[in-house]
């Protein structure tokens, strides 16, 4: 269906997370043919001249756009883009989306008035209620949605607060709590591979899956982050969103149909099922000279790495442990989810043959943009005897005329807010019960434990993990 025209309004345009995703998959979306009829009103804490915020633009789209623009796209985008300070006052941002909303009209014939608009919230939890009155203040409410990022909230009455805030505003139906893990080609993969499948749903449950491992490892550090991540930490940061969202698309049962309120039925019922998240359960790191970066305390508790292990309490799943780690400035920047299969029940192969001596069979999803699926197992080395080896098949969108078509998961979202559909974003029933769920360990964080920047975090996770192994390095 073509796509209604669209003022998009970002708040923090000037922030990390524009400067590296939504001004650049903005800036495709407009030049592509997926959403061509959009303006963008950018606004944020900096006092900016519209010439110094397309500068800022063009920058980012350059650096980091997964599409490129040529010159003509770029200036067509520039031409689209408005900046007004949050200083400003409500009163100027009313005028700009207004103004937005008339070249709309004037180009599409859509009446004025009707133009929707898409608040985007790039801001940090705590300025989430200061723009969600000034909304409400410049009288941009109706014909409208709003974006919100996550962590929502940084705990479950905080969580609850914000929710009913934001309510008195907005009805549920106008709000997108976006969590891009969820938009990224791979993890809706997941859905596609068990659900369209007859092959692998009958063995997606405890009677043939050991253990399971949700593991997010990345290489960078904070970059201008210190401030944000200082408040939030890598459970806060990662897990509550992103490992919890994802592990819900591996672990729910097969919703009715795919449609948001089946997903989201499905996806509360796994966190509800979750067992509490126990202090003793999960190993807190922080890297070596993370508390001499600039804007972080030289006292600082906040952890940097976490992995913990979690069980899911229902029928599927119960005694399987599902193990998740993420971590800043690690060996390697990775996003695995890796099933392990039970051994076979009696091995028949002669000792010394390699059964069993690179684990279990696994498969895996790697959540890159190459969407690459993987299962490995026990083959037959070629010659004499019978000497067993790890053998895999795989795929990888990459390899397919289908590479260009991947969207970013930003953009991706971007274009289901603007449809309207809430498929892959979150909700406030289950972002409560997560929150819920991670009482104890926010009661109780257990002491951070240092790990050397380029290493795998803390050897506690040796142990947290025992009898099984990480997979990750994949090299080992
Ligand atoms: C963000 C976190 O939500 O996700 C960052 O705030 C993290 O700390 C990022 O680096 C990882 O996303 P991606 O898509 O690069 O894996």
């Amino acid at each position: 269906d073509p796509l209604e025209p669209f003022v998009i309004v970002l708040f923090g345009a000037t922030g990390d997370l524009a400067k590296r995703k939504l001004l650049p998959g903005l800036a495709h979306l407009a030049e592509s043919a997926l959403a061509p009829d959009i303006r963008v009103v950018g606004t944020s804490l900096e006092d900016l001249t519209q010439d110094e915020f397309r500068d800022i633009a063009k920058e980012s789209v350059e650096k980091y756009g997964m599409h490129k623009l040529d010159a003509a796209q770029w200036e067509d985008f520039a031409t689209k883009l408005e900046y007004v300070p949050q200083s400003a006052g409500p009163d100027a941002l009313r005028d700009a989306c207004q103004r937005a909303r008339q070249e709309i009209s004037a180009q599409s014939g859509v009446p004025a008035e009707r133009v929707q608009v898409l608040h985007y919230l790039s801001v940090p939890p705590k300025a989430a209620k200061s723009v969600i009155t000034m909304l409400r203040d410049a009288g941009l409410v109706e014909h409208s949605r709003v974006v919100m990022e996550k962590p929502f909230g940084t705990d479950l009455a905080t969580a609850i607060e914000l929710n009913n805030f934001v309510h008195d505003t907005f009805t549920e139906s106008q709000i997108f709590r976006i969590d891009h893990f969820l938009g990224k080609e791979a993890a809706q993969n997941i859905l596609a591979f068990r659900f369209a499948n007859g092959l692998f749903e009958p063995i997606w449950n405890r009677q043939f899956i050991d253990h399971i491992q949700i593991d997010i490892p990345e290489s960078l550090g904070l970059d201008q982050r210190a401030n944000f991540y200082e408040s939030t930490g890598a459970y806060k940061d990662m897990v509550v969103t992103h490992l919890f969202q994802v592990m819900a698309f591996v672990a729910m049962e097969p919703p009715t149909a795919l449609e948001p309120q089946a997903i989201s039925e499905e996806k509360n019922k796994v966190f509800r099922s979750m067992r509490p998240v126990l202090p003793s359960n999960v190993v807190r790191g922080q890297y070596v000279g993370y508390r001499d970066e600039v804007g972080v305390a030289p006292d600082s508790e906040t952890e940097t790495f976490i992995a913990l292990k979690v069980g899911i309490d229902n029928w599927r799943w119960a005694g399987v442990p599902f193990y998740l780690r993420t971590g800043k400035r690690l060996a390697e920047g990775q996003r695995i989810i890796s099933i392990a299969f039970r051994e076979a029940p009696k091995s028949m192969f002669p000792p010394g043959s390699g059964v069993g001596s690179e684990g279990p069979d696994h498969l895996t999803f790697d959540l890159a943009d190459s969407s690459k699926v993987s299962l490995s197992f026990y083959g037959k080395r070629p010659g004499p005897g019978m000497r067993l080896e790890k053998l895999s098949m795989q795929f990888s969108t990459q390899e397919t005329e289908r590479a260009r078509d991947v969207l970013e998961a930003y953009e991706r979202l971007i274009l289901d807010a603007m449809r309207g559909d809430h498929t892959l974003f979150t909700t406030a029933e289950g972002i409560e019960s997560l929150w819920e769920r991670s009482a104890p360990l926010l009661a109780d964080p257990p002491p951070v434990k240092s790990y050397p920047q380029g290493s795998w975090g803390p050897n506690a996770i040796h142990q947290l993990i025992a009898p099984h192994a990480w997979r990750l390095p994949f090299e080992r």
